[in-house]
């Protein structure tokens, strides 16, 4: 099988679960040649070595095993980092998040931040790259997780200004705290998820609970509990009223909610 073939046989097998089947086949055939698309154009009737293991790999995405588990690497933000089975893929719409974050460490004088539910360590990194003198405590239940974001956090070299902790939300966490950052499972234990993400991403990343909003609730308890000036999270995009409605029965100085580029309700920022 030459590459020509192979991107042809590929983008075939790719035809019902893909929405770009071509364009992932030659990605994945780059991957397993570890070259780019522009090698593959003007190779194309060069053979591809070891074509079984290329077939395996399109099998798995054959079989709605999403991209970034293939390859252990996704884009995200201005980096791009590990990713593997037992850690969440970070979205697109968290880089809402860290730009939301980022305009309160810029106006105020933020200097330390708690990340709850550091997953693949995509928020803590990229905030610690874009503000040196900030110091980080993330925390994750997962040691799965933990183990991704230590090795993530190490490749950029960032060990010494993100302190990782194996614990339930900020449990043991005696530090002060300016800001808590978070990107919380959010969704609803009953809803019906895309096969790609209910088969392949952890369940502990995702659902948050009968509702869905119940971490989330927890961690503006614990925030104004721990008197920090600032939350940031992420939120479902159907729990702007739920949450507004939640801080109504509490004191808070003001909320403000942000909308990712669909639109669509995404998030809060809460100043206590
Ligand atoms: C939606 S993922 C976010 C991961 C990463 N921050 C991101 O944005 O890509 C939620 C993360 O929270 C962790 N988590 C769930 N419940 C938690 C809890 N009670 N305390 C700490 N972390 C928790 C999960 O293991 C998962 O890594």
């Amino acid at each position: 099988m030459n590459i020509k073939q192979a991107i042809l046989w590929a983008s075939d097998e790719l035809d019902l679960v893909c929405e770009r089947p071509s364009f992932e086949a030659q990605l994945l055939l780059c991957h397993h040649l570890k070259c780019n698309r522009v090698f593959l154009v003007a190779n194309e009737e060069k053979i591809v070595e070891d074509a079984e293991a290329f077939k395996d790999i399109v099998a798995r995405r054959k079989n709605s095993e999403p991209y970034e588990y293939i390859t252990n690497n996704v884009s995200f933000y201005d980096i791009e980092l590990f990713v593997e089975h037992g850690v969440l893929i970070p979205r697109p719409e968290t880089e809402l998040l860290i730009d939301e974050v980022s305009n309160i460490i810029k106006q105020e004088k933020i200097t330390t931040i708690a990340e709850i539910g550091v997953g693949s360590g995509a928020i803590s990194i990229v905030i610690a790259r874009k503000f040196p003198n900030i110091k980080i405590i993330a925390t994750d239940i997962s040691p799965d997780a933990l183990n991704v974001a230590k090795k993530n956090i190490e490749y950029f070299g960032l060990g010494d200004r993100i302190k990782l902790v194996h614990t339930n939300l900020l449990d043991g966490i005696k530090d002060n705290i300016d800001m808590i950052v978070s990107n919380p499972p959010y969704i609803a234990n009953d809803f019906v998820l895309e096969k790609n993400v209910i088969k392949y991403e952890p369940k502990e990343a995702l659902f948050g609970g009968v509702v869905g909003d119940e971490i989330l609730k927890e961690i503006i308890d614990l925030a104004k509990t721990k008197e920090v000036k600032f939350l940031a999270c992420e939120m479902g995009y159907d729990q702007k009223q739920l949450i507004a409605k939640y801080l109504n029965q509490i004191n808070v100085n003001s909320v403000k909610f942000y909308t990712d580029l669909a639109k669509l309700d995404r998030g809060f920022i809460i100043k206590f």
